[in-house]
């Protein structure tokens, strides 16, 4: 009996031993913690890259929506001149709006840009190649969602000359530009490169970047 007795505490302080063996216990931990951060990660990198495609692609949606209705009702009512002052100002402060009450930042750019802001970046220059090349080749052009930087997804989505009021302002100089509008925007974009463009062509893509603070509080 005494002897069972003492094999019983021997084998109890064993197990008490065994369990707080600190190099066990905390190996114990961290890999279920390296699990359970693995599959968080792997988790929420997918859901995060779905949510900034959606995301980015409505924001795309809203903004092109407010710039092409303020167009066409800034060209009727007041010709060139009108629209481009209305352009500039009213159609940017919507966009910016939009910026403002989502914390992201939404731009279009181009490699024949008319406004110098729009200019690419190395990043985006690859892309708008990438976008280039598929029409070329006719493949399908599709809007695309990447990490730029560690906190920032850059959602773009390609421009084309889709509807012959573009050729208005980014057509034939002569032909589809009269030369007195043509005069008009180089007197606010004197080194305007954006016109020569057809149907069908791309003329450059939305670049959104959405902190994934924004997408996280979204989810
Ligand atoms: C009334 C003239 C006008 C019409 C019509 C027009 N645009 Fe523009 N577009 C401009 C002006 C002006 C800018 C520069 C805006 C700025 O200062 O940010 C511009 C800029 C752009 C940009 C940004 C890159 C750059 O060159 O600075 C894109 C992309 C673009 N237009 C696409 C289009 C498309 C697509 C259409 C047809 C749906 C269109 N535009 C119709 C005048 C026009």
């Amino acid at each position: 009996m005494r002897t069972f007795q003492h094999f019983l505490y021997a084998l109890l302080l064993f197990s008490v031993i065994q369990a707080c063996s600190p190099q066990q216990s905390v190996d114990r931990e961290a890999v279920k913690n390296e699990l359970a951060s693995r599959e968080i990660k792997r988790i929420s990198q997918s859901e995060r890259m779905e949510k900034g495609l959606e995301m980015g692609k409505q924001i795309a949606a809203a903004a092109q929506q407010a710039l092409q209705k303020n167009l066409k009702g800034a060209i009727d009512k007041g010709g060139m001149e009108y629209a481009l002052t209305y352009c500039n100002q009213h159609a940017l402060f919507l966009v910016k709006e939009l910026e403002d009450s989502l914390s992201v930042d939404i731009m279009r750019v181009s490699q024949k840009f008319r406004n110098p802001k729009d200019e690419p970046d190395s990043l985006e220059n690859l892309i708008l190649d990438a976008y280039q090349y598929s029409l070329d080749n006719g493949l399908t052009v599709e809007p695309a969602i990447m990490e730029d930087g560690k906190e920032v997804l850059l959602f773009t989505q390609p421009i084309l000359i889709s509807n012959t009021l573009c050729l208005t302002c980014h057509g034939a100089i002569g032909t589809d530009i009269s030369e007195e509008n043509y005069d008009t925007i180089l007197g606010y974009y004197p080194k305007d490169s954006a016109t020569g463009y057809a149907m069908g062509q791309l003329r450059g893509m939305w670049a959104i970047r959405i902190p994934t603070k924004t997408i996280v509080n979204s989810l």
